[in-house]
């Protein structure tokens, strides 16, 4: 494997939950793989589970690891080319992107939604710069339009969680003060889409996301109707997408949040969610506290699709 930015690089997806869960029963059988390899992971944004997760996959493998925080000691660097660089930016993409695929094997990189640009958001502009050239093989760690390591671990906790077997798995917009990226749900789509799983969106009018990753999801404004039988509840905030209100938040309206009576709609549905998040806004303590919250094993198995991903690129390189 020489990329992983979308469902599309990771192949048949039910292999890649077998060869998940065969790395999980043993995480330590490939500890020679990565012996004499470096990961360097590049974050232009704050990290807790993605940080931990996949340093930790990388130690499983054998790997040195290498981190560097872009905006806490590195030189702040251009990322458009032909700019007159007279202002406090010191070095440019273009030189860093090679100097940092010379001192490594593999190169993992997070780089978030601006908001100032949809399209240089949208054309992935950041981490393509990485794929062009690194010269190493990159893979993402959230990246403008889609969080795939996050997605493939989703993937992994509902097949372990599921009880039926093709599930309904409804994926919530709720509210959030600030004005979040689509990258999660538009990555959560995507891997779902590519499973037989009964799918639904909801979220209130006017925070459609593309089309190119909802698919063929059915969309339902209607909260309460779309998670009426529910086995997995997926929460999470985006900002809107579509038009001028590209990146803005259009209502907080906690009448979204997920709690105990929307709960009582399904069917006695485990509830999701990348982490970090904002209690009473996204999800009511109890529900995220209950007995069917899985928001701690699926945070766990971030260290699984990491390791999934590294191993592939080790065994490609
Ligand atoms: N879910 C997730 O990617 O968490 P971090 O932002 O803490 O890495």
């Amino acid at each position: 494997m020489k990329k992983f930015t979308t469902v599309n690089d990771i192949g048949d997806i039910k292999g890649a939950v077998k060869e998940a869960l065969e790395v999980k029963a043993n995480r330590f059988a490939y500890s020679e793989l990565g012996r004499n390899r470096t990961l360097l992971m590049v974050f232009f944004n704050s990290s807790l589970r993605t940080r931990l997760s996949t340093q930790k996959a990388a130690m499983n493998l054998g790997m040195n690891v290498i981190v560097l925080d872009v905006n806490q000691g590195a030189w702040k660097l251009e990322t458009e080319r032909g700019v007159i660089m007279d202002g406090d930016k010191a070095e440019h993409m273009l030189e860093a992107i090679p100097v940092m695929g010379s001192y490594c094997d593999i190169i993992g990189v997070r780089s978030f939604a601006r908001f100032e640009n949809k399209a240089a958001d949208y054309n992935e502009e950041i981490l393509n710069q990485f794929i062009k050239y690194s010269g190493r093989p990159v893979f993402s760690m959230e990246a403008a339009t889609r969080h795939p390591l996050q997605s493939f671990a989703d993937l992994i906790t509902i097949e372990e969680f599921k009880e039926a077997e093709r599930p309904k798995v409804v994926m919530t917009w709720a509210p959030h003060p600030k004005a979040l990226p689509q990258a999660v749900p538009n990555s959560f789509a995507e891997w779902m889409n590519a499973t037989d799983y009964d799918f639904v969106i909801t979220h209130p009018e006017g925070y459609e996301l593309d089309p190119q990753f909802t698919g063929k999801a059915r969309i339902e404004y209607d909260q309460a109707k779309a998670l009426e039988g529910a086995d997995f509840v997926y929460a999470k905030n985006w900002a809107a997408y579509t038009g001028d209100n590209y990146g803005k938040v259009l209502s907080t309206d906690r009448s979204w949040t997920v709690d105990a009576e929307k709960m009582k709609l399904t069917n006695n549905a485990r509830f999701m969610h990348c982490l970090p998040v904002r209690r009473n806004m996204i999800v009511s303590d109890d529900v995220i506290e209950s007995e069917r919250s899985i928001v701690i094993p699926e945070a766990a198995n971030r260290e699984i699709s990491a390791q999934v991903v590294l191993k592939r690129m080790l065994e490609s390189l």
